[in-house]
């Protein structure tokens, strides 16, 4: 059964070790999380699976780590400063805030139930904006990046030369970005400190929407290789209404979180035309475009970015994997993440099925060989059933026992999180055995 509630999969992260409440002792600070042990390895694996696939897997697309702080000019241009807000209501009975436009019901607060009760709705831009340097002054002010593909478009010309890249190419960035978001909620689906994976891929104008229509195609068969469920997936084109300020056409692939959720954005494709790069040549004075040489012509490419949050996809990864289920021939059910090997944190546990006869030193040197190769847990504590539910529960794909007929003919048993069958192999063949199968 999967899971019903997002609470379920609050408490198992907490639990073991997934996500924890930011500053939990002085009482959480507010829609603010922090990757535990088990949290931050998943949370890296899904990173390194869309390097993997964006950058890695392709000619044509290269790697960047721009800075988080950057100066008033650069959102001007974007036209972050005046476009980047949400419409804010505050309902005057009970004093809390809302945006307007997610509200089920313009006239009713959903706190209080009070009618008509709000205020005018105004614009609140989203943008954290501190201070550089010693004086808090007007002339210091710096913003946080609330979006990555600024670090981008600012760098296109840097990368295009100092790599010799031709388009169409792309430049991609994983990294955090900060939006100070009036109705964060629903754990790390929506925070106001998130981690982005960003790419923005320069074509000739006029093949756009060729392009547009097969990174749509490319990031939804991404998602469904990192083992998202197809019938958890769907695109929704965005309206004329929806369009954000800098896109000519946009398409969100949404995932079914459950319950009161549902379907919702984990990642955005958008064309996003010349906007950024004809806004950033106006501002900066700088010219950006493209020569291209065999067709001895000049122009500012057009952009399609496909942008996906880490985070996000980290959640839908853990609810598409969550499911409680009966174990037969055994009175206690089990919890498993049956999430795909590729991101799972650890590959493999290793268990001595007894403390004596030579068990646990020939499983500790299965596993002091297996972990240069794989994220690896031992344990021998507790019955073995035990030590199996603690792997399902964490998505161990496979967890290996020495037992009694180990320490005499060097086999070990493999048991297999999903299917529970177990194979008997030697233990020289592990290393080959686990590869095969981890392939991500
Ligand atoms: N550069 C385009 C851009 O930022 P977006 O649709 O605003 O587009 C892209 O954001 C993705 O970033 C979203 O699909 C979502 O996965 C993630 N994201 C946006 N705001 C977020 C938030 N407050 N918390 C967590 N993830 C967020």
């Amino acid at each position: 059964m999967p899971a019903t509630d997002l609470e379920q999969i609050v408490s198992l992260c907490k639990r073991r070790g997934f996500v924890y409440q930011s500053a939990e002792i002085y009482g959480g600070f507010r829609s603010t999380y922090d990757y535990g042990p088990l949290g931050s390895l998943l949370l890296r694996n899904v990173k390194e699976a869309w390097v993997r696939s964006m950058v890695q897997q392709r000619d044509d697309v290269v790697l960047i780590d721009a800075a988080i702080l950057s100066p008033p000019q650069v959102w001007q241009a974007s036209g972050h400063l005046a476009n980047f807000s949400d419409p804010l209501v505050d309902c005057t009975e009970c004093k809390q805030r809302f945006r307007l436009d997610k509200l089920d019901d313009p006239d009713v607060c959903p706190n209080c139930d009070s009618k008509k009760s709000f205020t005018e709705a105004r614009e609140f831009n989203l943008m954290f904006k501190t201070y550089m340097g010693a004086l808090e002054e007007s002339a210091s002010i710096v913003y946080l990046r609330p979006e990555t593909a600024q670090g981008i478009f600012v760098n296109f010309l840097n990368v295009q030369q100092s790599m010799r890249q031709k388009v169409p190419f792309g430049i991609a960035q994983i990294g955090k970005a900060f939006r100070n978001e009036i109705t964060p909620g629903n754990f790390i689906f929506r925070t106001r400190e998130f981690e982005q994976m960003e790419m923005q891929f320069f074509v000739e104008p006029g093949t756009d929407m060729e392009w547009f229509e097969q990174w749509k195609q490319l990031r939804m068969e991404w998602h469904l290789a990192l083992g998202l469920s197809p019938e958890r997936l769907q695109f929704h084109q965005h309206g004329a209404g929806e369009l954000a300020h800098y896109a000519r056409a946009a398409f969100d692939v949404t995932f079914d979180f459950g319950g009161t959720l549902g379907f919702q954005e984990i990642e955005g494709v958008h064309n996003r035309g010349d906007f950024d790069l004809t806004q950033h040549q106006q501002f900066s004075s700088k010219k950006l475009e493209y020569y291209d040489q065999l067709n001895n012509k000049r122009y500012v490419p057009y952009v399609i970015e496909t942008s996906v949050g880490a985070d996000r996809v980290t959640l839908a990864a853990l609810v598409n994997a969550y499911r409680e289920e009966s174990v037969e021939g055994e009175d206690e059910g089990r919890v498993v993440l049956g999430l795909h090997p590729s991101i799972a944190p650890i590959k493999a546990a290793i268990f001595p099925l007894t403390k004596k006869d030579g068990q646990p030193e020939m499983a500790k040197g299965i596993l002091n060989d297996l972990r240069m190769a794989f994220p690896m847990d031992y344990d021998e504590s507790g019955s073995i059933g035990k030590r199996y539910r603690r792997q399902d529960e964490v998505g161990t794909p496979f967890c290996i026992t020495v037992d009694g007929q180990s320490t005499t003919d060097q086999t070990v048993t493999v048991r297999d999180r999903d299917t529970l069958a177990q194979d008997r192999i030697d233990a020289s063949q592990l290393k080959s055995y686990l590869a095969a199968k981890l392939v991500g």
